[in-house]
């Protein structure tokens, strides 16, 4: 009898594909609620989670003897207890690599959205309340020749500062290891986080979150931060202070923002709602058809890899 795999939210059908040869049960299109995953788990081999459920030490236990791998169709897997997983001899994997590009996108078009202030402009487009072409209408900050701080200078963090030379930005970064060979690559400069806020036209944040990053910039961060310059997060919700940022942000103390996560999710912070200088996007970072393909079949070559008893291509370090 083949070994049951349960999906946990319905994914592209290139990864299905991969996992025909097992029993797989796909949950829903939405989130499933905790005690629908816990009675699904039961007898799994293999988990195909994403980054919507919490897959702990419980979830694990609910699946059983049976389990040996969970394969998180994520590059960040904050959301699985890789400690748990290591003391059950369950692997981890995640996606990295393959939504680089996709999600660098993402950052940088909230980075333009904000700076030049299009959500603003096409709410006031769309209300029909855009009368005039105005010579001080809309007036927002220019992106090119302006400084880019990267906070967290790994896979997305570099491919964004890619994009960021094209518009003739200079780079400077903060990370937890120097990355030498990348300053070298893109004339990027290394600073110390506060040193990083003081001088940045625009920051963007892309470290995992863990225990050190969580709430990393909060509201003294903040103060540290140019009143003209701009804040992106496509890393995760509650490595930004949302509060302390929503006070920023009404207070004019930065000019704009654009995030694509937020600290509880699908919730946003009430205040970021109304603020009209920030951009808020709905968690979409890694969403083109062409890279939720890849992450759904890397997942998957995962999860079926370590099934065959062999090595998966991207495990998670215990
Ligand atoms: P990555 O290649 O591992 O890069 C993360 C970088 O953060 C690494 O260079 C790491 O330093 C650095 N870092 C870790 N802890 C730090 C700290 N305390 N202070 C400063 N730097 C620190 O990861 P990635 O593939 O670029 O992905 C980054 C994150 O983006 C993911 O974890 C995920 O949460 C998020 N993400 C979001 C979306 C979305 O849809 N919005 C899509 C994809 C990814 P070292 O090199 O020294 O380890
Ligand atoms: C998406 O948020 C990811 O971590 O891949």
């Amino acid at each position: 009898m083949s070994e049951k795999v349960l999906v946990t939210r319905e994914i592209p059908d290139a990864g299905l594909r991969v996992l025909e040869a097992f029993d797989v049960a796909v949950l829903h299109e939405r989130p499933p609620e905790r005690h629908e995953l816990l009675e699904a788990v039961s007898g799994a081999s293999g988990v195909l989670s994403t980054a919507t459920e919490t897959v702990d030490g419980e979830v694990m236990d609910a699946a059983g003897e049976a389990l040996k791998v969970i394969a998180n169709m994520a590059v960040g897997y904050d959301n699985v207890d890789v400690k748990a997983a290591s003391k059950r001899g369950v692997v981890v994997t995640n996606t990295p690599g393959v939504l680089d590009e996709t999600t660098a996108d993402v950052a940088f078009m909230l980075l333009l959205a904000a700076a030049r202030r299009l959500g603003e402009g096409e709410r006031l487009l769309r209300a029909g309340k855009w009368e005039w072409w105005g010579p001080k209408q809309l007036m927002g900050h220019d992106v090119w020749g302006k400084k880019l701080g990267i906070v967290g200078f790994g896979r997305i963090g570099q491919a964004l500062a890619r994009r960021a030379t094209g518009f003739g930005m200079e780079i400077i970064y903060h990370n937890r290891s120097r990355k030498e060979e990348a300053e070298r690559e893109l004339g990027a400069s290394y600073l110390d986080l506060d040193e990083l806020l003081e001088t940045a036209d625009f920051v963007s944040i892309h470290t995992p979150l863990t225990d050190e990053t969580n709430h990393l910039i909060g509201a003294t961060k903040l103060q540290r931060m140019k009143p003209e310059a701009v804040l992106v997060n496509t890393s995760r919700g509650p490595v930004v202070d949302e509060e302390a940022l929503a006070e920023a942000l009404a207070e004019y103390r930065i000019f704009a923002a654009g995030l694509d996560v937020y600290e509880d999710e699908p919730a946003v912070h009430p205040k970021l709602m109304e603020l009209e200088n920030v951009v808020l996007a709905p968690h979409i970072g890694s969403a083109s058809v062409e890279t939720r393909d890849k992450m759904a079949v890397l997942a998957a070559e995962n999860l079926a890899a370590v099934l065959r008893g062999e090595d998966p291509k991207t495990p998670v370090e215990a």
